[in-house]
């Protein structure tokens, strides 16, 4: 087994034939599963990959750290942009694997053009996002953040925890790919009549009872609305202050995709207006500022941010659909499975 350290990795000792990669943005939950895979198909097969693992995220002011390294393995706030793309190529790095399924966050034509491959997790888990989903919809819906507190302080009222039944509510869903299909088969579950948009209509979501319907008639018919698109120019600010105007005042808006999916300000705007009665994230624009890290001893900067914690009806979560001991299993095995053969899988 040979899971060196950074400063090894550095070093002359490595092989030709050995794989040198190097982690950004990694937290030590990460790095113990990560370190088991290699250990584990280093023992197995004789062939050393030697792995790297850094706290910091990949930008075109760290990217020189990649000096030595063939493989790249990046994460969703990592700026993966032209001119990180260039300092890699100067590096002399092969290879870009992102241990995530979105992939906006990396300039692709620049790693193209840069003879730089460039994989992805596509596939891992898709209920872990899912039901990560349910939980804000449940949660939002029958305050659970708020019953818990309450009972710990011996208050047993229940003024303003009043919910609506799920069964029978009509759940519009945008985007229906792999997360997508499994939040639709629980909702389906819980007897909601499901709506869905799809640039690309899937026969599995039609056999589940789902409709397609247009955008408008969504928006327009939804209670609770759930965003599983990802992000690209077209679906940019995809809610936006005309199709907020568009749904049924009190809403429930959910977004564990991708927090450039929808317009904070307008949102903002949606919630003092009452017109957006519940808004769940997992994702939020700038969140590389501020996601994955402790900020808890400092003054945060973002104004935006701050506001929408302040409503009574927001529940916030910090990027962690994807975290599940399972779905982190399945990224680690799918990433060194990419580096191992190192094609472009996007
Ligand atoms: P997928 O690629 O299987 O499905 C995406 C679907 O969105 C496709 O059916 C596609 O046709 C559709 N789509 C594309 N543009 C659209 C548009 N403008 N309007 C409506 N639909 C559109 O992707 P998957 O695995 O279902 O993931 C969805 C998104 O979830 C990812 O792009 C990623 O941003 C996010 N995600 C979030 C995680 C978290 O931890 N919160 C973890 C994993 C993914």
């Amino acid at each position: 087994m040979k899971v060196t350290s950074c400063k090894k990795a550095h070093s002359n000792e490595s092989n030709l034939s050995d794989k040198n990669i190097v982690f950004f943005s990694t937290r030590p939950y990460e790095q113990v599963i990560f370190s088991e895979r290699l250990k584990n198909h280093n023992d197995s097969d004789g062939q050393s990959i030697k792995a790297c693992f850094f706290e910091h995220p990949l930008n075109p002011s760290t990217a020189i750290s990649c000096k030595g390294f063939s493989d790249v393995v990046v994460f969703v706030n990592d700026d993966v942009n032209s001119a990180t793309i260039k300092v890699l190529k100067d590096c002399g790095v092969k290879h870009i694997a992102l241990r995530c399924a979105g992939y906006n966050n990396v300039d692709i034509a620049a790693a193209a053009e840069a003879d730089i491959a460039v994989s992805r997790v596509p596939a891992y888990s898709p209920e872990t996002v899912a039901e990560h989903t349910l939980a804000l919809i449940l949660t939002l819906n029958r305050k659970i953040h708020k019953a818990y507190n309450r009972v710990r302080e011996g208050n047993f009222s229940l003024d303003g925890l009043m919910g609506f039944t799920l069964h029978g509510k009509t759940v519009g869903v945008i985007g229906t790919g792999k997360i997508g299909k499994a939040v639709i088969r629980i909702l389906t579950g819980f007897g909601c009549k499901v709506l869905c948009f799809d640039p690309s209509q899937d026969d599995d979501v039609k056999a589940m009872g789902a409709q397609y319907v247009p955008l408008n008639t969504l928006l327009e018919q939804s209670v609770i609305v759930t965003l599983h698109c990802p992000l690209n120019e077209k679906s940019y600010h995809i809610i936006n202050a005309d199709s907020i105007a568009k749904m049924p005042k009190g809403v429930m808006l959910i977004n564990t995709s991708r927090g450039g999916l929808v317009d904070d300000t307008a949102i903002i705007k949606g919630l003092k207006s009452k017109q957006i009665g519940y808004l769940g994230l997992d994702v939020y624009e700038r969140e590389s500022e501020l996601f994955f890290s402790d900020h808890s001893q400092e003054i945060i900067q973002d104004d935006i941010f701050q506001r929408l914690t302040t409503f009574p009806n927001v529940l916030i979560t910090g990027h962690q659909g994807f975290f599940t001991y399972e779905a982190l299993n399945e990224i680690a095995g799918a990433t060194l499975k990419n580096i191992l053969s190192g094609e472009n899988t996007l």
